[in-house]
């Protein structure tokens, strides 16, 4: 079993706020979203047509930040289950990674 990798404080994060991750760990593309003493993870992948969601780095909401959004065709998706909720993917899901709290620090779950 690999020990978890660390990524980032949980409050280097905006709240709420994002930030993605390129090659950590062997991981494709993903991001990260805090929102108060929570946050989720997923691929950066949009179920939709396959692209990457930001449009610029570490834009991954919502204008009013209560959403994810993907830029690309402007989905929205839940921050807490990456369901699709507008847009033209509704039902699909943003694909979650795994990941951990501890101590103040944000780590990939082993
Ligand atoms: S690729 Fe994300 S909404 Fe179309």
């Amino acid at each position: 079993m690999s020990a978890p990798v660390y990524l980032c404080r949980l409050d280097e994060l905006a709240d709420p706020g994002s930030k993605g991750f390129e090659d950590i760990d062997g991981q494709k593309p993903f991001f990260l979203v805090r929102r108060g003493p929570e946050v989720f993870g997923y691929r950066n992948t949009c179920p939709h047509y396959g692209a990457p969601l930001d449009w610029k780095p570490d834009a991954f909401l919502s204008y009013d930040k209560d959403m994810i959004l993907c830029s690309m065709h402007s989905a929205l998706f839940n921050i807490d289950d990456g369901i699709c909720v507008d847009g033209p993917c509704p039902g699909q899901g943003l694909e979650p990674v795994k990941i951990a709290l501890k101590d103040g620090g944000i780590f990939l779950a082993a």
